[in-house]
């Protein structure tokens, strides 16, 4: 059996200790060797844009005076939204599976002077201990990542965030619902999940559809909404942002109810979902 999770995992770290900036978001101005003094100021502004979005939205579509304590940021890389975080909250914990990437976030909150962040390494289970002293987590974030978590383990990574997410706390998720392309790319894809030498081949293979060498996971959004559900979430806006040729990603803004599960489970609330248009 292929251990898809381990293997990605190695993926990452060695992107990281390679082309960091690049692995995180893959346009060409951002490889370690073409990395000039205004990308780098554009992949950093990037993450403020987006963080301002995020939030954004939650104050103008769930609570307008919304103003998190503590900021998870799983999947954080070099801290591209985590600085943001940390700048806005009281503090901004990263979770990463790449030793590098958390040094590397670690590193830039240092760089931006900032005291109230920090960076942990992560596996498939994510470890409550060193995020307790923080305080209870109001915020969990998480952009373009579970998109490289195989589906199964990336469903068990959203519970156990869920989890950590306090009565009442809010969150934003991002996850690729369907690949672009058709029935043939979908085909090879299937095969690469299935067979390692197929997924070896594919990635040796000259034929760029074929060899795109990180996987990108699909997730239903039915799925994801009964997992919201199973964690007391009962406020949810959903965006669909289209990725081309008939693929489009999930992105979840929503809330927690802010009493307990069985207080929850007791009122028996309908789950509300608004779709963005
Ligand atoms: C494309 S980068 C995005 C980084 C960051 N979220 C951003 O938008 O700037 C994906 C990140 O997810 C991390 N990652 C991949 N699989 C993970 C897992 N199972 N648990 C935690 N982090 C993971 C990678 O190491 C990498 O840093």
């Amino acid at each position: 059996m292929v251990n898809l999770f381990d293997n990605d995992v190695e993926s990452w770290e060695r992107l990281a200790r390679t082309d960091a900036l690049w692995a995180v978001l893959s346009s060409d101005e951002f490889h370690d060797d073409a990395l000039t003094r205004a990308a780098i100021e554009r992949f950093w502004a990037s993450g403020e844009q987006h963080i301002e979005h995020v939030l954004a939205i939650v104050r103008g579509e769930l609570d307008p005076g919304f103003a998190p304590n503590v900021a998870l940021d799983f999947g954080c890389g070099v801290g591209r939204n985590l600085v943001p975080l940390a700048r806005r909250c009281r503090s901004a914990v990263g979770l990463d599976a790449s030793p590098t990437m958390a040094k590397r976030c670690e590193g830039r909150l240092a760089e931006c002077g900032l005291s109230n962040g920090a960076a942990f390494v992560t596996g498939r289970r994510i470890d409550p201990g060193p995020l307790a002293s923080f305080g209870p987590v109001d915020f969990v974030h998480s952009v373009l990542v579970f998109q490289h978590i195989a589906t199964e383990e990336g469903l068990g990574l959203l519970d156990q965030l869920l989890d950590l997410l306090a009565p009442g706390g809010h969150g934003f998720l991002q996850f690729h619902c369907k690949s672009p392309g058709g029935a043939a790319a979908r085909a090879v894809k299937s095969l690469r999940l299935r067979s390692p030498r197929m997924n070896a081949l594919a990635i040796k293979s000259r034929i760029p559809a074929l060899r795109d060498v990180v996987m990108l996971y699909e997730y239903d959004v039915l799925d994801l909404l009964w997992h919201l559900g199973g964690h007391a979430v009962d406020d949810i806006v959903l965006e669909r942002v289209d990725t081309g040729r008939g693929g489009y990603d999930a992105r979840l803004y929503f809330a927690k109810f802010q009493g307990t599960q069985e207080e929850f489970a007791r009122a028996g609330r309908p789950m509300k979902v608004r779709v963005r248009p």
